[in-house]
């Protein structure tokens, strides 16, 4: 009997003659680099012909590249959907060209789920609510007023990862969410939401901040910094991703805490797709990445083994 080591190994040669096209979104933020590293690195490992597509943010890129990949008779697509409506026309064409689509990090809305093999993400909600249960744990019973920067509108993960959060701090009464905005997932655009709330709110009363990634979280301690408050103590700050920046700012004491999203989404793709190629092995519907919380204790070991990752 062979473990999970020697399985996983077969399935990365029988990937060995596949070429995979991969509509990515675009590279808005440093988790977003690395899952498009990750997935050439572990694709060159199995001999995989991967094709990556840029979309710039832009849905119709998406839809233009996986029209493109089904010309080319691709064996497989790879879709991280950058919004979740609006893919029902084009995956059907992928479908009628029997191509598999494996759907990466972000879900879409369907009411069709046979237009897509599989889907390889975090559980959004939990990650939101880990988020929030960290913080109402943190404060002890302390009031709290925070403020939100939201990532891209329309994607699945972000109304996911709000209700997850407000579910986190429901128990407490006096921890409210009192501003949201969109940073867009970018670092440039967390830093310009945070300078906005924190000139709209009175002196001294934000007491946290929750980003749905870690770079618009690096961009709003650039703000708090900017605005000559303290990040991390005056204002405390939790984030999703687990990107070495983070790590870096959570070891110099300017953020509290993040909840990992693997980037390594494409090797999980891989295998399944492997084994589906090989003799129809139906994969899970849906490959749940795990949603760990880091806190500034293992911060300096974490960048360190992260940094050249990424
Ligand atoms: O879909 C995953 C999200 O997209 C990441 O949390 C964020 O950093 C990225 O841009």
């Amino acid at each position: 009997d062979k473990g999970g080591a020697g399985k996983a190994a077969d399935a990365g040669k029988a990937a060995g003659a596949l070429t995979i096209g991969f509509s990515q979104i675009g590279s808005e933020s440093g988790w977003r680099a690395a899952e498009t590293k990750l997935a050439k690195l572990e694709a060159e490992k199995r001999g995989i012909n991967l094709k990556v597509s840029d979309a710039q943010q832009q849905q119709a890129n998406q839809i233009k590249a996986i029209r493109s990949f089904i010309a080319q008779g691709v064996d497989a697509i790879l879709l991280a959907p950058v919004i979740s409506s609006g893919w029902d026309e084009v995956l059907g064409e992928a479908k009628a060209a029997n191509i598999p689509v494996v759907l990466l990090d972000r879900q879409i809305d369907t009411a069709d789920p046979s237009l897509y093999l599989s889907a390889v993400t975090s559980d959004t909600v939990e990650e939101g609510r880990v988020a929030g249960r960290w913080l109402v744990s943190t404060l002890a019973g302390r009031d709290c007023r925070v403020v939100e920067i939201q990532g891209t509108i329309g994607a699945s993960l972000v109304a996911n990862r709000k209700k997850g959060f407000e579910e986190g701090i429901s128990t407490a009464a006096n921890v409210q969410i009192v501003r949201t905005q969109s940073g867009e997932f970018t670092r440039a655009k967390g830093k310009e939401v945070m300078e906005g709330f924190i000139k709209a709110e009175a002196p001294g009363t934000i007491c946290a901040v929750y980003a749905h990634n870690d770079d618009m979280m690096i961009g709003a301690i650039q703000a708090m910094k900017e605005a000559g408050l303290k990040p991390g103590s005056d204002i405390l700050a939790v984030s999703i991703d687990a990107v070495p920046d983070i790590f870096k700012a959570m070891a110099d004491g300017d953020a509290n805490a993040t909840v990992e999203l693997t980037p390594d989404m494409a090797s999980r793709a891989y295998d399944l797709l492997a084994a589906y190629k090989k003799d129809g092995t139906q994969p899970p519907k849906w490959v749940q990445t795990p949603s760990t919380l880091y806190l500034p204790d293992t911060a300096a070991a974490e960048y360190e083994r992260r940094k050249d990752l990424y």
